[in-house]
């Protein structure tokens, strides 16, 4: 177990500058999920921690000592990356103990651990196949296994369930999540998925360009996003976004105006902001209802496209004060159909409010504690 702190952290590649200041503070115990679209620098910041690539400036401290110049089997890391990097010519029992006989450890040992290890991921049974002879998962657990046996301060995982079919990503992420519980190490992990990273983090990392975005639990992130990034990136369907301007200022709650449509209020704080500032209202889809009243246009909203998943529906309509089409999600099926018309409302308490640099207003619902997330019949 061992905290890792990373302090003004940067990456240059040649002139590509990679990772900006990256200031983390992780844990002993926490299990750490980085997200970020594609090229923001996930990976990159891994590497950095393993050793696998040298720090530009800054400096990484592991449970309080200076790692930058420290050789990566030094530094107390295990590493499981999406390829899984396993030696093909090598059997599973030999996969996990080639670390330990490198490090020379006894034979006996090795031996108790590989075997230890192998039960607990449910492996014995294989340990004489080679990598060609495993399926997707089986090959997954080797590679977990391989970086247990060496028991490692720190776990660092870079995508690793992206190669597996969907029943087999559920079961490995609750493998993975019982390994945490098991060991209690750290662990720093990375995903596109959403349910990985809301399910199994402590706390989450928004990346976006090399920078930090926002660092919080799973539902601070998705209660309480700093800025327009967060918010649209967790969250799946991501947030909703309208222009609008502000018409009234206040503690608790701010009125808006939706651009050329109706007036709603928004329940954050806006002190310091003017009447007729531009401003952006974001709306989960989970959280627009269908009403009386019409939150956007005089005479209800038309429904371009309706989606019906069995457990839920998604539904979408244009409006000009969105760039995207705005989607609404309800639980269970609808007889609503493409071309309908609807009214809609934004509830207040459920309304994000950013400024026109994409900053978010502090929201006057408490988040967690406040029935933000309970559906009251
Ligand atoms: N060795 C390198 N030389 C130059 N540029 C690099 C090198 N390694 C990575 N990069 C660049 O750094 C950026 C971040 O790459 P990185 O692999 O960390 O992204 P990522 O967030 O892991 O993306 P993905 O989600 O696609 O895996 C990219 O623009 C990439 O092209
Ligand atoms: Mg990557």
């Amino acid at each position: 177990m061992a905290e890792v702190i990373l302090k003004k952290v940067n990456k240059k590649f040649g002139k590509v500058h990679v990772t900006k200041d990256v200031d983390l503070n992780i844990q002993s115990g926490d299990f750490v999920v980085f997200v970020g679209p594609s090229g923001c620098g996930k990976s990159t910041l891994l590497r950095l921690i393993a050793g696998l690539e040298d720090i530009t400036s800054g400096e990484l401290l592991i449970e309080g000592e200076v790692c930058n110049d420290l050789p990566p089997p030094e530094r107390g890391i295990g590493m499981v990356f999406q390829s899984y990097a396993l030696y093909p010519h090598m059997t599973v029992y030999d996969n996990m103990a080639f670390g330990l006989q490198l490090a020379k450890t006894a034979p006996k040992t090795v031996d108790e651990k590989v075997r230890e290890v192998a039960a607990a991921l449910q492996l014995d049974p294989l340990l004489e196949r080679k990598p060609k002879e495993l399926s997707g998962g089986q090959r997954q657990r080797v590679a977990i296994g391989r970086a247990i046996v060496r028991e490692p301060k720190v776990f660092l995982f870079d995508e690793p369930l992206s190669n597996l079919d969907a029943s087999l990503r559920v079961q490995m992420r609750m493998e993975i999540a019982r390994l945490h519980d098991r060991l209690g190490a750290t662990m720093i992990y990375v995903t596109h998925d959403q349910v990985e990273a809301m399910t199994l983090a402590t706390k989450i990392v928004v990346l976006d360009a090399g920078r930090v975005e926002q660092v919080g639990s799973p539902l601070e992130l998705y209660n309480h996003p700093a800025n327009t990034f967060v918010a649209g990136f967790i969250g799946s369907p991501k947030m909703n976004f309208l222009t609008a301007d502000i018409v009234e200022v206040g503690e608790f709650t701010t009125q808006v105006q939706i651009h050329r449509g109706q007036e709603i209020s928004v329940a954050a704080n806006s002190i310091g902001a003017s009447v007729g500032d531009p401003c952006v209202v974001g709306i989960r889809p989970e959280h627009i209802r269908f009403g009386e009243k019409d939150a956007i246009q005089e005479g209800g909203v038309e429904l371009s496209v309706v989606e019906q998943l069995g457990n839920e529906c998604l539904m979408y309509f244009n409006t000009p004060q969105s760039a995207d089409p705005v989607v609404i999600r309800i639980e269970g099926q609808t007889t609503i159909r493409a071309g309908d018309k609807r009214c809609i409302e934004f509830p207040e308490d459920y309304c994000h409010l950013f400024d026109r640099d994409g900053k978010a207003f502090k929201r006057s619902v408490v988040g967690e504690t406040t029935p933000l997330l309970v559906v009251t019949p």
